[in-house]
């Protein structure tokens, strides 16, 4: 039995991802102002640009595929898009991240990606709801962003649980680079949706 098998995993990832969560919220600044459509495309062009990658990615690896499947993003970050009147030649033109797909190096790794993912999805969850009512938010909100919607709480304990499993096969340290290298790697890559 590995020593680091004493802590939970999600109290782990939690601190060692807090520096770098606090700083891309604060550079993306979505809530900031008057939330406006063009801002929000471009944040989500550029998670199109990351999912298209890391999903496939992800759904490779054995012991994580099928937690993960349900959970893919890409559709619905693709139906968000057009329904805020991004052209179907636009989304076929937009840039991939083909970085994001060698993150993914073992399930453990997986699962640390994972929880970033699925973490955003909890912040995902408070922007769909700020954003309610504005005149340019689809009907429906942005559903990539809250996929989970009102299931919010209960897919969390549900990927809390995934977690601990994978914890108890192989330890935190390879779970935590995995989340701590995704956060890099987005951080980069969601630049040009930072506000200036
Ligand atoms: C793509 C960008 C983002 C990623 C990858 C991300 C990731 C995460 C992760 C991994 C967590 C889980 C923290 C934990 O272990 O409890 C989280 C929670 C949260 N995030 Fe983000 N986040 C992002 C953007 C944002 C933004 C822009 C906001 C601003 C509203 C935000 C607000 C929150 C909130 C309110 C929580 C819940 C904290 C709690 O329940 O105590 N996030 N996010």
């Amino acid at each position: 039995m590995t020593t680091d098998l004493a802590t939970d995993i999600m109290v782990s990832l939690r601190h060692a991802t807090a520096g770098p969560h606090a700083r891309l919220e604060q550079a993306l600044g979505l809530l900031k102002g008057v939330p406006d459509r063009s801002r929000f495309i471009v944040f989500l062009e550029r998670l199109y640009g990351f999912h298209s990658r890391l999903e496939p990615a992800l759904l490779r690896q054995s012991a994580c595929a099928a937690f993960f499947q349900p959970r893919q993003r890409l559709g619905l970050l693709e139906s968000d898009l057009i329904a805020l009147g991004c052209a179907d030649s636009r989304l076929r033109a937009l840039p991939h991240c083909a970085e994001a797909f060698g993150l993914v190096q073992s399930d453990a790794a997986a699962t640390g990606i994972m929880y970033v993912l699925e973490g955003a999805t909890l912040g995902g969850h408070v922007i769909n709801r700020s954003l309610a009512g504005l005149p340019w938010m689809p009907a429906e909100g942005l559903r990539s962003l809250d996929p989970h919607g009102a299931e919010t709480g209960a897919q969390w304990r549900a990927f809390g649980a995934f977690a601990r499993d994978m914890q108890a096969q192989t330890g935190s340290e390879p779970i935590l680079r995995g989340a701590e290298a995704c956060f890099a790697l987005l951080a980069d890559w969601l630049r040009p949706a930072f506000r200036s």
